[in-house]
């Protein structure tokens, strides 16, 4: 069953976007009126289910009229307003921002990078080999989640998760500053130490698989991981009566991970660690 949620009939905009006369509902951002006119505009700490960071500024557009250009997946719709969402200064702001991204972490499991770097003539390797990198090993301290933070772009989304806007566990946060800043533990714990509550919910979110299942990585490491085999199958969670929908990816008949559809109602996208990572006993057989 799809719920649709319920809400206030909203007045039209009216803006010209790429050339066209175009109508969005009042609220909705310069990234919405993209998607629904069917166009492209990469986002990296954009979510679905998060307020706006405006942290990896590569959904830029060209706002006629402003000074700087405008993050779309922010950026209000206004009435009246003209929006160039391939100029060239738009192009040239993504690439950069891809070139400095890729040059600086690894974004060899972020969907869609690569392609990305493709479209806009991206060259990250002329920072050379010497570019600023962590050059860590995977922190591999439970049995549930791997955080490599070689592949984190500090987009905030998990902290955003994982404190206020979601789980308010408050187990992550940012820690020190400009070339030093990272995500991070208090004190740099073990999440075993952290006031981390195993929801997963910070996984849920990121978009660099810096954040994975240890399953998930430890088939990438073994190099078995195949999501074009995988299949998903959406099921009720079992363990409790709130009945969250519980989206089972399974690959050769093992479930390898568990997320939650980010248009459920009771959900949008979140689990606890039952949901997210008791699924062993499945295949216990
Ligand atoms: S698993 Fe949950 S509690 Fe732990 S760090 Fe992630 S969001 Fe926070
Ligand atoms: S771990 Fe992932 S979600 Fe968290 S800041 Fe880094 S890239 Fe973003
Ligand atoms: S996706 Fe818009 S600023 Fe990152």
């Amino acid at each position: 069953m799809t719920a649709i949620p319920l809400q206030l009939p909203r007045r039209l905009l009216e803006f010209t976007l790429d050339g066209q006369e175009t109508r969005v509902p009042e609220g909705s951002t310069l990234l919405d009126a993209c998607r629904a006119a069917g166009k492209d505009i990469p986002t990296l700490c954009e979510g679905d289910t998060l307020a706006p960071k405006n942290a990896c500024r590569v959904c830029v557009v060209e706002v006629e009229g402003a000074r700087v250009l405008a993050p779309a997946c922010s950026r209000k719709a206004e009435a009246g307003m003209t929006v160039l969402t391939d100029s060239p200064r738009a192009r040239h702001s993504r690439k950069i921002v891809l070139e400095l991204l890729a040059s600086s972490t690894d974004l060899s499991t972020t969907p869609r990078a690569a392609e990305w770097i493709k479209e806009y003539k991206a060259k990250p390797e002329r920072f050379g080999p010497d570019a600023a990198r962590l050059d860590e090993e995977p922190k591999i301290d439970n049995d549930l989640y791997v955080r490599d933070y070689d592949k984190c772009i500090q987009c905030y989304k998990c902290v955003d998760a994982c404190g206020e806007q979601w789980q308010n566990s408050f187990a992550i946060s940012v820690a020190g500053r400009g070339f030093d800043a990272r995500i991070s533990t208090e004190h740099d714990a073990p999440l075993t130490d952290s006031a981390c509550v195993y929801c997963g919910n910070c996984i849920e979110v990121c978009p660099t698989g810096a954040l994975s299942f240890k399953s998930e990585f430890d088939m990438r490491e073994a190099g078995t991981w195949n999501e074009e085999i995988q299949t998903e199958t959406t099921t009720i969670c079992a363990y409790c009566g709130v009945g969250c929908n519980l989206t089972l990816h399974v690959q050769e008949n093992e479930i390898v991970k568990v997320t939650s559809p980010h248009d459920n109602p009771v959900t949008h996208g979140n689990l606890c660690i039952k949901g997210r990572f008791g699924f062993q006993h499945v295949q216990e057989r």
